[in-house]
């Protein structure tokens, strides 16, 4: 198989502070940006400076290496420096709910926390070196995710995204737009639609931007079209990321993926999720027990600092939907593709 490679790297640990790309700031500027303290960690998690689950995984990984070095210099006691790093790592992982990794990711750093026998500056070490293999872990799952997902990827096919799960919502690669990278590297006449993504416009201001700049053929299309191209055949598989992955195989995704997958099984299209295991919440039965983020009435009053409705008119403005696991055509994992009944499956791929 061809090897594509993405020279995005959305995060990086650098000896002392957490570097990484600002997504606030596209389409115009493609910007990193240095972050020194854990506040400012829980901050850009926040505002989606970062954002994209297994992105958001790393930054949380960072903010307790972060708060780590901070608590340092307080002259602490060892007992005391574990307890208050404990407490800054729940408080890290409570930056955005959805997105499992994040919880996932700085529970791995707590289990050093509270493993480790070393002193306060190897214990320091340890994080950090702990927050550099989840990193470099990352890039190598999302390429088998990309290996395995181009099997499913049919010649020559319109490959319709939604939001972004690329190499900008991870550390490198993309899982979603992993698959898309792996298939294009064997099929150059491979394409992608990409939905718009309102309220905050992923799709428009992040998936063509970075298909874009890897060469990779992309038309975008606003949320509402996706069953138009559909009908008319111009579509011929799905393939999205996910936030958190139920039990039972219902996927947490970006507000609106739900619609495609209902508009993919009426036109009998193929709708596959791409996700590394660290997005499967085994803990939680159903979807229904996944917590949805409400985030703010002005992304969807407003775009680009301009209102677009009336003013005073009410908003609702949850950030992601489940799709219900029977939509689902397969799970595409760094263990292979998961195929119904899912509640087999997965719990196969975490035993194997
Ligand atoms: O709100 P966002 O931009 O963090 O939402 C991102 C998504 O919904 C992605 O599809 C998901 O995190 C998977 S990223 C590989």
């Amino acid at each position: 198989m061809a090897e594509f490679t993405s020279k995005i790297r959305t995060i990086e640990w650098i000896d002392t502070y957490s570097r990484m790309v600002d997504q606030t700031k596209f389409p115009d500027h493609f910007e990193y940006i240095n972050i020194t303290t854990g506040q400012q960690m829980f901050d850009a998690i926040k505002t989606m400076i970062v954002r994209g689950a297994p992105a958001i995984g790393i930054a949380g990984a960072h903010g307790v290496v972060l708060y780590a070095q901070e608590l340092e210099k307080e002259n602490l006691t060892r007992e005391d420096f574990v307890k208050q790093l404990l407490e800054k790592a729940d408080h890290i992982a409570q930056a955005r709910p959805t997105a499992v990794n994040l919880m996932w990711a700085v529970e791995k750093q707590k289990e050093i926390i509270k493993n480790s026998k070393s002193d306060i500056k190897t214990l320091i070490e340890e994080l950090k070196a702990n927050g550099k293999k989840m990193e470099l872990e990352d890039i190598e799952i999302n390429k088998k995710i990309g290996d395995f997902g181009a099997t499913v990827v049919p010649k020559g096919a319109t490959i319709l995204t939604h939001c972004n799960a690329g190499a900008l919502a991870t550390v490198g690669y993309g899982t979603a737009l992993g698959v898309v990278r792996s298939a294009f590297a064997n099929d150059p006449t491979i394409q992608v639609f990409a939905d718009e993504t309102r309220p905050r416009q992923q799709g428009a201001r992040i998936t063509t931007l970075e298909l874009t700049m890897d060469g990779i053929p992309v038309t975008l299309i606003t949320d509402g079209m996706c069953s138009y191209f559909m009908k008319k055949g111009m579509i011929n598989m799905v393939c999205v990321g996910a936030d958190r992955i139920a039990a039972n195989g219902d996927a947490a995704n970006k507000i609106g993926t739900y619609t495609v997958a209902i508009a993919a099984k009426y036109h009998n299209i193929p709708f596959y999720v791409a996700a590394p295991l660290s997005t499967i919440d085994t803990n939680i039965k159903s979807g229904d027990d996944i917590v949805i983020e409400e985030r703010s009435h002005e992304e969807v009053t407003h775009i680009n600092g301009k209102s677009i409705c009336a003013k005073g008119v009410k908003i609702i403005n949850p950030g992601f939907d489940v799709t219900p696991h029977e939509l689902i055509t397969g799970i595409i994992t760094e263990k292979g593709i998961l195929r119904p009944d899912y509640t087999e499956s997965i719990k196969k791929a975490f035993e194997a």
